[in-house]
């Protein structure tokens, strides 16, 4: 598919205002997107799942305006008008400006809120992104209302990912690929795709518990890390293992073989963070407490066999996966071993989820 299928048309029906709310989730990345070229085009392709109940729910009415020379928008996080969220909209509004005819014609009240504390360290742009997205692809239907569901998903998901690269995988589950990849029929770098096989039971209901080791701010944002992946001397060598795991995950995700995809899991966190600890200049986003968690996550699997792993993102906290059948034992290890580590205690439960929801 290509670009230009996304851009603008001339509208059919006129609008004057109205109001929609969706839902969507967060994701988590199993085998990772880390380095972009230019437009948010991934140097790899990355596989996630996505997830419940980790979810941004955003509320977007428009009201027609007479000067349609500039974007027009004020944004509210639970309620609160957040001004330091306009910077990152309005690049976001101009980098989808060719695609949708009618960013300029109407003023814009943006309402967001997100099901987990906003302060937790957990990527609100992935769910945050997709939920404006899918919002504005309903202005979009209104006044264009012969496209298809497919097309309105994909247009959906090619927005996301403009506003923020992980953010095209949130809106279908289970697992969802984005970036061009041999095993993966119809993978494209413009948006995000359904896992096209059958998923092995051993992955369905997966579990992740986040552990929130560190709520504040991050030292480095996902801009300039992505960026340090320019000139950064594994460069290759990671975009081909990130496609090669790709490959392997796909099989490991059909034949259910939980000791190969742990070892893909975690082998895929823990380069994700030797890139940035071997960038120039390098980082460290790891806090003294993930490793504490990832060494006990070894040692309960050592004497347990259990199927636990972990997996990371741009961050301190750790995601902890495990099948369902699990569920008690491990949330019982999890309370009983884990749970010391987290900043106040504090952990939240999620597990695979279905993506968008119109509300
Ligand atoms: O979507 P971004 O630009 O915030 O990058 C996300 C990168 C990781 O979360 C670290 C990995 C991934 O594939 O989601």
């Amino acid at each position: 598919m290509k670009e230009r299928l996304f851009l603008a048309q001339n509208t059919k029906n006129k609008i004057d205002d109205g109001k929609t709310t969706w839902s969507s989730p967060s994701n988590i990345a199993l085998v990772k997107y880390w380095g972009k070229r230019d437009k948010q085009i991934p140097e790899n392709a990355s596989v996630s799942f996505t997830l419940n109940n980790c979810k941004t729910i955003t509320t977007l009415t428009y009201s027609k305006k007479e000067d349609n020379s500039t974007f027009s928008f004020d944004v509210f996080l639970d309620g609160n008008k957040q001004d330091d969220f306009k910077p990152k909209i309005e690049t976001f509004f101009k980098r989808i400006t060719s695609y949708l005819s009618f960013l300029k014609d109407f003023h814009f009240k943006i309402e967001t809120e997100n099901t987990f504390p906003h302060s937790s360290g957990i990527a609100s742009s992935a769910s945050g992104m997709s939920a404006l997205s899918a919002c504005l692809m309903a202005i979009d239907k209104e006044l264009n209302p012969e496209m298809s569901a497919d097309f309105i998903l994909k247009k959906t998901s090619f927005l996301a990912r403009l506003g923020s690269g992980s953010a095209c995988r949130s809106l279908e589950g289970d697992l969802v690929v984005w970036g061009t990849h041999n095993s993966i029929p119809e993978s494209t770098n413009l948006f995000g795709v359904k896992f096209p096989f059958n998923t092995h039971n051993n992955f369905k209901n997966y579990q992740d518990t986040i552990l929130l080791v560190d709520k504040g701010e991050k030292q480095v944002s996902s801009t300039i890390g992505h960026n340090l992946m320019h000139n950064h001397p594994f460069a290759q060598q990671r975009f081909t293992q990130a496609n090669q795991n790709l490959e392997k995950i796909t099989e490991i995700l059909q034949n259910g073989n939980l000791d190969e995809f742990i070892a893909l899991v975690e082998s895929e966190a823990l380069t994700l963070h030797a890139m940035m600890m071997t960038s120039m200049p390098y980082f460290i986003l790891m806090k003294p407490n993930t490793l504490e968690i990832i060494n006990k996550i070894w040692a309960f699997r050592k004497a347990t066999n259990s199927k636990v792993c972990f997996t990371l993102d741009a961050g301190a906290n750790v995601h902890v996966l495990y099948p369902e059948k699990e569920k008690n034992t491990v949330l019982q290890f999890i309370k009983n071993e884990l749970v010391a580590y987290c900043q106040n205690g504090h952990y939240i439960c999620d597990n695979i989820g279905k993506g968008l929801e119109q509300l």
